[in-house]
């Protein structure tokens, strides 16, 4: 018996969703909100625990110091750090107008958006949804979250949006896809060899995708982690050390990422 298969050119009716039309606001809605910030630099790593979390709270903290206007978007869905980090209240994070939600306000003036202030405190997050091939549907709910994080937030105007990344590259694919223009990319290594292996493969992707590179932190530095992963990395991608930071640095340091940032982006 032959098979009943349409091709795309059967497809004639009207297509109800106007799913291409909803594309297109969506992404209207993320470039209008978009457009009242200046820089949006990712905190990435592709290495899990150096310090991404702790490296953007820090500097969005010295940058709101210095009189900046500053953002955090805590990107990383499954273990939020960030309204902690900045010391924003739980459930800090309001619905303010008819198209938007108030940012947390955190230490030094710096506003924050992270799923732990959506969250029931200790709760994981877990998608209502069909459990057959959830891992489809979790990487769809995923970036839909990031889109809302930009564009229903309201942000307001900012000199810098940080976005704080989960490690591996696929969260940074997500938001490149999302923004009207690549971001910018501030790299976190610890300085062992395997910590480079995983930042190079990150950083290559990131580049691959249009981002500009600001130069890389080295964190952890002088402890127990023995390498050269910020030279290597600088040297092979021609981008400069920004810090070397040690365990629980003085507050000066950050105040100096902040000036090399805030000249660089
Ligand atoms: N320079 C530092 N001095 C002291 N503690 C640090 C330093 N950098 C990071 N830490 C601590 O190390 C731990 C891991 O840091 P953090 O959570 O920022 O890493 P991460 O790269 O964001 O991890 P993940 O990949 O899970 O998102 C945290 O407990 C943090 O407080
Ligand atoms: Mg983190």
């Amino acid at each position: 018996m032959a098979l009943n298969i349409r091709t795309y050119r059967d497809l004639t009716e009207p297509d109800r969703s106007a799913l291409v039309e909803q594309i297109g606001a969506q992404r209207r809605r993320v470039a209008d909100r978009m457009a009242a910030v200046r820089h949006v630099v990712a905190v990435l790593s592709g290495k899990g625990g150096v310090g991404k979390s702790y490296v953007t709270a820090h500097l969005a903290r010295a940058l709101g110091r210095s009189g900046r206007g500053v953002g955090v978007l805590d990107a990383d869905l499954n273990g939020p750090t960030i309204p902690r980090l900045l010391d924003a209240p739980a459930g800090g994070a309001r619905p303010a107008h008819a198209d938007a939600v108030e940012a947390a306000a955190g230490a030094e003036g710096v506003k924050c958006i992270s799923m732990a202030l959506l969250l029931r405190d200790g709760m994981p997050l877990a998608f209502r949804g069909p459990d057959a091939e959830s891992f489809v549907w979790r990487g769809t709910l995923e970036a839909a979250v990031l889109r809302e994080f930009l564009a229903d937030v309201a942000w307001g105007a900012l000199d810098f949006l940080l976005v704080d990344l989960p490690p591996g590259v696929q969260r940074f694919a997500e938001l490149t896809e999302l923004l009207p223009a690549p971001p910018a990319a501030l790299i976190v290594t610890i300085p062992t060899p395997e910590s480079a292996d995983a930042v190079r493969r990150a950083l290559r992707a990131a580049l691959e995708r249009g981002a500009t590179a600001l130069g890389v932190v080295e964190n952890m530095v002088g402890g127990p982690f023995a390498g050269s992963a910020a030279d290597d990395l600088a040297r092979e991608f021609g981008v400069p050390v920004l810090a070397r930071i040690p365990f629980h640095p003085r507050a000066d340091v950050w105040d100096g990422i902040a000036k090399c940032i805030g000249g660089a982006a």
